[in-house]
C-alpha cells in the first residue's frame, strides 16, 4: 500500500480503582518504611484493584472516556488493541472481553504482551494500521492489575507496582485535529528472563503444586539491573529525540512511571531539567502498560500539552524491551 493518512489522537481516558495502598500499610505487611519507599523511589501510595474487577473492568471505563472525548460510538471502532501482562486470564485476548463489553460490534482486536513498554509499543501499531488505510479508528488500551501478581511477602517488588488504565483513540489527523503521530522506537534484548519476569504459567513452568508452592506464579525482578538498564536507555531515547528535533521543540516528557530517581538520572544525562517531565509515580506506583496513558491523560488535564510542541513518552522494561511514542500536540 502506498497511501500514508496522517495520523492524530483524538481521545485519552484513564481508570484507577478507588482503593489506595499508602506505604504506611506496606510498612504493617512487610520490612519498609515510607521513608525508604519514598526516598528510594518517590511513591507515596498506589491503587489496587478490588474482588470484582478484573483488567478488563479497567479498560472499558478507560475506553469509554477516550470515546466520550473524540465523539465516537463503540460502533465506530475498527480496531481495539489491549497492552497488558496482566490479562483477565492467559486467553482468549482481553481485548475481545473489552470488544463485547463496549458494543464495539465492528471491531477486531487482540493483546500485545510487552510490559512497561506495551502502550508505546501497541500505539505504533495503531498508527502504522492508520497510516495503511486498513482501519480508520484504533483504540490503545494499557491496563493492569498488577497487584493479583505481586507477593506481599516481597519487599523487593510489592512496593513498587499499582493497578490501573489508560487509554488512546487513533484515527485520522484530520478527524482528531491534534496530537499527530511522529514516530517512534521499538528495540529489545532477550535473555532477561532471571532478572524482570512473571516466571510460571507458560510452557516453561506450567501451573504445577510445584510452581505454586515455590512462588512462581509471583513477580520477580532484580530491581539494581534494571535500574542502570532503565537510567540508559530512557537517557539514550531522550537524547535521540533532541538530535533530531532540537531542545525548543520539546513541550513535555512523558516517560513510563518507574521510578522518580530513574527519571531524576536520565534527565541529568540528558542535561534537561525537570520541568519538563511529567510524573505521578507519587499517586500510582509503576502501572506497566498503563502508566504511559495514565500520566499523558492527567498531563493534558492539567494543561501541560503545549499545542505545536513534541510529547516524548519513552518507555522500558521486561524483556528488556524498550522504545518511544512521539507525538506533536
Ligand atoms: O518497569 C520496570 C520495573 N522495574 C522497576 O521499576 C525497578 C527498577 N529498580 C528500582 O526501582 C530500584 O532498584 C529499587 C527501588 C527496586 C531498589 O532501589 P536500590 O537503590 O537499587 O536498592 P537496592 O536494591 O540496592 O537495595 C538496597 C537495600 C537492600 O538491603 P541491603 O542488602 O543493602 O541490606 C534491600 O534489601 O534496600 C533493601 N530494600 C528495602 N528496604 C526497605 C529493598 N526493598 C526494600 C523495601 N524497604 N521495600
Amino acid at each position: 500500500m502506498s497511501t500514508s493518512i496522517p495520523v492524530g489522537l483524538a481521545g485519552l481516558g484513564r481508570f484507577v480503582p478507588e482503593r489506595r495502598l499508602t506505604n504506611h500499610d506496606l510498612e504493617k505487611m512487610v520490612d519498609t518504611s515510607d521513608e525508604w519507599i519514598v526516598q528510594r523511589t518517590g511513591i507515596r501510595e498506589r491503587r489496587i484493584a478490588g474482588e470484582g474487577q478484573v483488567t478488563s473492568t479497567l479498560a472499558i471505563e478507560a475506553a469509554k472516556s477516550a470515546l466520550a472525548e473524540a465523539r465516537m460510538a463503540p460502533e465506530d471502532l475498527d480496531l481495539i488493541l489491549c497492552a497488558t501482562v496482566t490479562g483477565d486470564q492467559p486467553f482468549p485476548a482481553t481485548a475481545c472481553r473489552v470488544g463485547l463489553d463496549l458494543g464495539a460490534k465492528n471491531a477486531g482486536g487482540f493483546d500485545i504482551a510487552a510490559a512497561c513498554s506495551g502502550f508505546v509499543f501497541t500505539s505504533q501499531v495503531a498508527a502504522r494500521f492508520i497510516q495503511s488505510g486498513q482501519f480508520r479508528n484504533v483504540l490503545v488500551i494499557g491496563a493492569e492489575i498488577l497487584s493479583r501478581i505481586l507477593d506481599y511477602k516481597d519487599r523487593n517488588t510489592c512496593v513498587l507496582f499499582g493497578d490501573g488504565a489508560g487509554a488512546a483513540l487513533y484515527t485520522s489527523l484530520e478527524r482528531a485535529g491534534r496530537g499527530e503521530f511522529l514516530g517512534g522506537s521499538i528495540s529489545m534484548e532477550g535473555g532477561s528472563e532471571g532478572i524482570l519476569a512473571q516466571p510460571g504459567g507458560g510452557s516453561r513452568y506450567p501451573a504445577s503444586n510445584r510452581t505454586v508452592a515455590e512462588g512462581l506464579h509471583y513477580m520477580k525482578m532484580g530491581g539494581t539491573k534494571v535500574f542502570r538498564f532503565a537510567v540508559r536507555v530512557f537517557a539514550e531515547l531522550v537524547q535521540k529525540v533532541l538530535d533530531q528535533y532540537g531542545r525548543d521543540q520539546i513541550g513535555l516528557i512523558v516517560p513510563h512511571q518507574v521510578n522518580q530517581r530513574i527519571i531524576e538520572a536520565a534527565m541529568e544525562q540528558v542535561g534537561l531539567p525537570m520541568d519538563l517531565v511529567f510524573s505521578n509515580i507519587d499517586r500510582y506506583g509503576n502501572t506497566s502498560a498503563a502508566s504511559v496513558p495514565i500520566a499523558l491523560t492527567e498531563a493534558r488535564d492539567a494543561g501541560r500539552l503545549q499545542k505545536g510542541k513534541l510529547i516524548v513518552m519513552p518507555a522500558f522494561g521486561a524483556g528488556m524491551a524498550w522504545g518511544h511514542l512521539l507525538l506533536r500536540w
